[in-house]
C-alpha cells in the first residue's frame, strides 16, 4: 500500500488534488477550486461515517483525519491536500507536515493571513463547531501573525448537522443562526467568518441576519492559497485538451446516497455532483 508519491515534478503535476471533509460542506469549497483551477483534477473524500467531526475529540478527530489522509495519498498519490474541514484542520494541524513535498492547504491559515494584512477590520466573529472553538486556532493564528483584532468566538452545536441533512433553510436552522450570532453582534464584530464549510450554505441567511457586518467565507482565500502553492511547488497541471472543465472523483465513507440527493441540490458555480462510492477507510492505531 505504502506507494511513494513520483519525485519527478512532471509526472506529479499530473497528480490530482484531494479534497477532504467530514461531510458535504467541503464541496463549497472544491466548487472554488475548480472556478480558480479549472484544468487541474480533483478527489473529493467526505468522512460521512463519522461526521459531525465538531463535536468529537481531540483524539477522535485526529485518528479519523489521518486515516483519511493517508488513504488520499496512497491510494490517488494527491499532489496536494486541500483539508477543507475547519475543525479537523484547527484541531490536528500537526499532521500537515506527514508528506514531504506536497503542499498542505487549510481553511484557517490564509483568511487569518488575510485578516492581519488586509488590517479591514478591528472586531471579528468566528462561527465555527465547538472543537474548533475549542482548539483556539483563529486566535493562536491571528496572534502569531501580531494582528491587532478582537476576536470572538461561537461554538455552534448541531448547526452542521442541520446543514449536512439539508435543513439550512428551516425554522430551526434560522432559530440557531439567530442564537449564535447574538454573542457576536453584542461584541461589535465588523466581519463574520464562517469557520465551518457547512456554513456557507447558509451565508445568505446569516448577512440578512447580520446588517452591517461583512460575511466571510474561507474558501475564497483557500482557492488563491491552493493557486499558489501550486506555483511555488511546480505542481500546475498540464493543459489537456479535450478537458472542458475540471475533473472530479467523489467518496464518502457511509450514506453515498444521502450525501448525492442532498448535495446535488446545492447552489454550485462550476461543479456537477455525481454519485459518491462508497469506501471503507481503515483507522489507524495513533500512538498516545
Ligand atoms: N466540516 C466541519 C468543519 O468545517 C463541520 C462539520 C462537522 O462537524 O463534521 O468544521
Amino acid at each position: 500500500m505504502n506507494q511513494p508519491l513520483p519525485s519527478d515534478p512532471q509526472q506529479t503535476a499530473q497528480n490530482p488534488i484531494g479534497v477532504f471533509d467530514s461531510g458535504l460542506g467541503g464541496l463549497r469549497v472544491l466548487d472554488r477550486l475548480m472556478q480558480t483551477l479549472p484544468d487541474e483534477r480533483f478527489v473529493y473524500l467526505g468522512d460521512t461515517l463519522h461526521m459531525p467531526y465538531g463535536e468529537k475529540t481531540q483524539s477522535q478527530v485526529t485518528e479519523y483525519l489521518s486515516a483519511c489522509l493517508r488513504w488520499l495519498f496512497e491510494r490517488h498519490q494527491v499532489k496536494m491536500m486541500v483539508v477543507a474541514c475547519n475543525t479537523a484542520a484547527s484541531v490536528a494541524p500537526q499532521l500537515f507536515g506527514l508528506y514531504p513535498g506536497v503542499p498542505f492547504v487549510d481553511p484557517v491559515t490564509p483568511i487569518c493571513r488575510w485578516l492581519a494584512t488586509a488590517g479591514q477590520y478591528r472586531t471579528v466573529g468566528v462561527m465555527a463547531t465547538p472543537a474548533t472553538v475549542a482548539s483556539n486556532r483563529y486566535q493562536f493564528l491571528l496572534d502569531d501573525l501580531n494582528a491587532p483584532i478582537l476576536l470572538s468566538q461561537v461554538g455552534c452545536d448541531n448547526l452542521a448537522s442541520l446543514i449536512e441533512e439539508g435543513k439550512g433553510d428551516t425554522p430551526a436552522c434560522h432559530a440557531l443562526l439567530r442564537q449564535y450570532l447574538r454573542p457576536l453582534q453584542d461584541r461589535g464584530a465588523e466581519a463574520i467568518v464562517l469557520g465551518c464549510t457547512h456554513y456557507p450554505y447558509v451565508m445568505d441567511q446569516v448577512a440578512a441576519l447580520s446588517p452591517g457586518a461583512d460575511v466571510l467565507d474561507p474558501a475564497v482565500f483557500m482557492a488563491l492559497e491552493a493557486k499558489r502553492l501550486l506555483a511555488e511547488y511546480q505542481l500546475v497541471s498540464p493543459q489537456v485538451t479535450g478537458r472542458s472543465m475540471a475533473e472530479v472523483d467523489y467518496f464518502v465513507t457511509a450514506e453515498p446516497d444521502r450525501f448525492y440527493e442532498t448535495s446535488r441540490r446545492m447552489p454550485f458555480q462550476a461543479l456537477a455532483m455525481k454519485q459518491p462510492t462508497v469506501v471503507s477507510i481503515p483507522a489507524l492505531s495513533l500512538p498516545s
